[in-house]
């Protein structure tokens, strides 16, 4: 049995809004909670030693949603961007924005543009914040990326294999996760590192995203000790 630690843990956060329809408050409030369970996890997982943790927090169907909400959450994101960047930079933490940016305001772009560029030569925590993301978007990006070159002949179609495309997706140069945890008790992977979880432990956890803490990260690091890695191969 392995007894290492991951070294790299995706989360899909779920169940803000349950979170906050158990409790009769509107599903803003869930969202805001829902926030703080991100610091609280992102500090979490900086004193386990994680060195990569990447986070679903708006897919692309999520634009979807009451304007409403969209708004609430890119408040949030706005919020986020403004108060924790110097704390997360003073941390030794590397920010990375991945997903689609053409449809954020452009002050959100800029903020993640600065945030990237003041944490680039971080390493001790690489925190990636997938917005306005979506698996198949980002793997069908990656194929046209390979076709166009192909296409000029700046490469030749039969060099193109595993490592050539994992290189053109916005996780070119991430690990692949070891663990990916869904809290709220959902057990689907809702378009979120298709391509990059291959080969990723699953775990799935009861509670929703706000009551989520250290010590569930903890137990799904206890969690991914048990399992038997065996990549395709013979145990
Ligand atoms: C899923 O819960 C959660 C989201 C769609 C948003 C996640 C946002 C945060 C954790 C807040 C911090 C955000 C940013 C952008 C820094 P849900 O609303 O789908 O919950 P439900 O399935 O119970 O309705």
């Amino acid at each position: 049995m392995s007894t290492a630690l991951p070294t790299h843990v995706a989360i899909v956060m779920d169940g803000n809004g349950r979170w906050a329809r158990a409790r009769g408050l509107p599903r803003a409030a869930g969202h805001r909670q829902g926030a703080e369970a991100l610091r609280r996890c992102i500090v979490g997982a900086g004193e386990l030693g994680i060195r990569y943790l990447t986070l679903f927090g708006f897919s692309s169907e999520n634009w979807n949603r009451p304007f409403g909400e969209v708004q609430d959450l890119m408040g949030l994101l706005r919020h986020y961007l403004r108060s924790e960047i110097a704390d997360l930079h003073g941390k030794g933490a590397r920010l990375r924005v991945i997903g689609d940016r053409t449809r954020f305001d452009p002050d959100i772009v800029a903020l993640i543009d600065n945030a990237e560029e003041l944490t680039r030569g971080n390493d001790l925590l690489n925190l990636t914040l997938a917005i306005s993301y979506g698996a198949r978007d980002e793997i069908v990006a990656a194929a046209r990326a390979l076709a166009a070159d192909a296409a000029a002949g700046r490469i030749d179609p039969k060099s193109i294999d595993a490592h050539a495309f994992q290189a053109r997706l916005f996780t070119a140069d991430l690990p692949d996760p070891d663990v990916f945890i869904r809290t709220s008790g959902e057990k689907r992977l809702s378009n979120f590192l298709l391509w990059q979880s291959a080969y990723a432990e699953l775990v799935f956890v009861d509670k929703y995203w706000p009551d989520f803490g250290k010590a569930d990260l903890e137990d799904a690091v206890r969690e991914f000790n048990r399992r038997e890695r065996r990549f395709g191969a013979v145990g």
